[in-house]
């Protein structure tokens, strides 16, 4: 497990996302005290899922969305009414529901060329962050998941993006799911100020040992170490279940 890590656990599923809702609200102030605004890579697949219609339900009122700007870490190279679309997902659990400008939220356009859509998203990074050509983007949180293999994002085991270490969005060929996916990539990852992970329930128990308790996987989930920010890891009982660490 990344030395830096943090391993937050919480009794129940909804402690956790009760928990990570308070950790972005708690973020997303200091950012709008400091700078302004607050800028967020969200993550997909179905884990976030709840702590986007809490943001919207219950912690609305301390979300400040007006200045909070919405990006993805990653999305499917689908349409975005796709149900596998991670916009998708987003705007049915959180977009829909919250009074969010729709200036604020920048959609990876995947339904195009996933290599142009890289391309065009690694624009709006640049043109939004203000970069000169050898810079990252800092976002002040970037959500992530952990996928059964060690994945994150749409970074693969086996996959070409691992090796990226210039462009800050790639398509990333995913061969088990023979299709592109669109990708932040480590540099991105590791410039954040926070990165949160969420994971919730039994079927998380065995990657969260591989991640945590087998530094030699080389997983791309433990190669997140944000070099100058927080790493936390948010994790319900049921999935450190297996880790040998006393959590
Ligand atoms: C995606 C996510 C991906 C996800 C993991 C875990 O596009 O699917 O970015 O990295 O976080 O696969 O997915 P679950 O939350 O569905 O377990």
């Amino acid at each position: 497990m990344p030395d830096p890590a943090e391993l937050r656990v919480v009794d129940t599923a909804a402690e956790l996302f009760r928990a990570a809702a308070r950790e972005f609200v708690s973020l997303a102030s200091q950012a709008v005290k400091d700078k302004g605004r607050f800028c967020v890579a969200l993550s997909g697949g179905s884990t976030p899922k709840k702590l986007y219609s809490l943001l919207a339900g219950s912690e609305a009122k301390a979300v400040p969305w007006d200045r909070t700007y919405f990006f993805f870490g990653d999305e499917r190279h689908v349409p975005p009414d796709d149900p596998e679309s991670n916009h998708r997902m987003a705007n049915e659990a959180m977009f829909s529901k919250a009074p969010v400008p729709p200036g604020n939220i920048f959609r990876i356009h995947a339904e195009e060329n996933a290599t142009l859509a890289a391309e065009e998203y690694e624009d709006t990074l640049r043109k939004f962050f203000d970069l000169a050509p050898d810079q990252l983007p800092r976002f002040d949180l970037i959500l992530l998941g952990v996928g059964p293999d060690g994945h994150t994002a749409s970074l693969f085991p086996g996959s070409a993006a691992l090796n990226e270490t210039k462009r800050l969005v790639v398509a990333n060929w995913v061969e088990k799911f023979k299709t592109d996916r669109i990708t932040l990539t480590f540099p991105v990852l590791n410039n954040a100020a926070f990165v949160m992970f969420l994971a919730s329930g039994s079927d998380k128990a065995g990657i969260l040992r591989e991640v945590f308790d087998n530094p030699a996987a080389n997983l791309p989930s433990q190669r997140v170490r944000p070099e100058h920010g927080q790493l936390v890891w948010m994790a319900d009982r049921e999935a450190v279940g297996l880790l040998r660490r006393a959590s």
